[in-house]
């Protein structure tokens, strides 16, 4: 069991499969000109097979690969049907672009669940974020995927200024769609020129639902990341991940192992350990996987607490979005 010193047990494993990406949403990638690792510094399938076989004799019990964009990794098949034989809830994050040419795969490694990031319903501003023109491409994805019987969480980073006008437009979706929409309040990262102001908060977004909508709280499950609403009459439901107004690591279960390897015991955490470095020297990793969660914060990675507004993003060490994964 891989336990934290506040008694934190972690059996939730993210792994970024690539650092790349189809799309070029503004606040994900730095705007500097980016570099994306090359092939050599990423985890092999064998690699990430071997890293997270030890990850799961020792307790883990979801594994949610991650990018960039997971599925523009051309062996991402492969390590879906590896890891979809462990005897573990196998889950991905994707910004649904390849899913259509994926679904075999997908089916195949029996993943039950899918979380589509999808920050707009209008295809004007989808390009704009994105700066692809894929937004219809995105939306068949998903009904492919409710037809096919796959749970849906669309993930909505909400911004001031930029969607926070389409709150109702995304719960009024889930009337007759089995689909969860998150709203996910705007976190700081390496470049992505976060500011407090931009962040719509769980109080706000709840009070645009409220202007519409009776929405009822829902009993969360163990470790959830979302606070989570229903609506009666409504087959979906909505939820808000709070991490800047309302955070929830007092349950957190979740380690992060980045495209290239490194162990990152929080998604604010700026230590990393290399475990790929240590594999291919031939080194115990276990060892050093326990010792990273030990020096787990009790929060926010240690780099912030108090209130949001006082955070001043240029001083958080940490990496991009696109290379951490969420
Ligand atoms: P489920 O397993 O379906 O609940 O998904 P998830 O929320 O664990 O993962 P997903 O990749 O869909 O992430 C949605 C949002 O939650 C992203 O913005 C992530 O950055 C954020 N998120 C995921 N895990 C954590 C976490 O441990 N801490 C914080 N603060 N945010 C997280
Ligand atoms: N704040 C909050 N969520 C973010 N994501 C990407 N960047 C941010 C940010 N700055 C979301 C993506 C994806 C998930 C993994 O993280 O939209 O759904
Ligand atoms: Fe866990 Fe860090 Fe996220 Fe808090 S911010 S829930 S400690 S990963």
């Amino acid at each position: 069991m891989i336990k934290d010193t506040f008694g934190r047990v972690h059996d939730y494993l993210r792994i970024s499969l690539t650092d790349n990406c189809n799309l070029r949403c503004f606040y994900c990638m730095p705007e500097e000109k980016y570099a994306f690792a090359p092939a050599s510094k990423l985890m092999q399938v064998d690699e990430i097979e071997t890293i997270a076989k030890l990850f799961v004799a020792n307790g883990v019990k979801k594994i949610r690969l991650t990018g960039g964009e997971p599925l523009v990794r051309k062996d991402a098949p492969k390590i879906i049907k590896s890891l979809g034989n462990l005897g573990i809830e196998l889950a991905i994050t994707t910004n649904g672009i390849r899913v259509h040419e994926m679904l075999d795969e997908l089916l195949g490694a029996n993943i039950k669940a899918i979380n589509i990031s999808l920050d707009t319903l209008q295809p004007d501003k989808f390009l704009k974020i994105t700066r692809r023109d894929l937004y219809h491409r995105v939306r068949s994805n998903i009904e492919l995927l409710l037809q096919h019987n796959i749970r849906v969480k669309i993930n909505v980073v909400v911004m001031k200024g930029l969607n926070d006008n389409e709150i109702l437009d995304f719960i009024a979706l889930t009337k007759h769609n089995n689909i969860e929409v998150r709203f996910i309040e705007f976190m700081p990262f390496s470049g992505n020129k976060w500011t407090s102001n931009q962040v719509f908060t769980l109080h706000e977004i709840l009070m645009e639902a409220a202007s519409k909508y009776d929405a009822i709280p829902v009993e969360p499950e163990p470790n959830d990341t979302s606070k989570r609403y229903m609506i009666p009459g409504h087959v979906g439901s909505f939820a808000v991940i709070s991490t800047m107004s309302e955070p929830f690591c007092d349950t957190c279960n979740r380690m992060r192992l980045t495209a290239d390897g490194k162990l990152k015991n929080c998604l604010f955490s700026k230590d990393e350990t290399d475990l790929l470095g240590a594999l291919r020297r031939g080194e115990e990793i276990l060892p050093l996987i326990q010792e990273t969660i030990s020096a787990k914060a009790k929060a926010l990675g240690g780099q912030f607490s108090g209130v949001f507004e006082n955070i001043d993003a240029s001083k958080l060490e940490n990496r991009s979005m696109i290379t951490i994964g969420g």
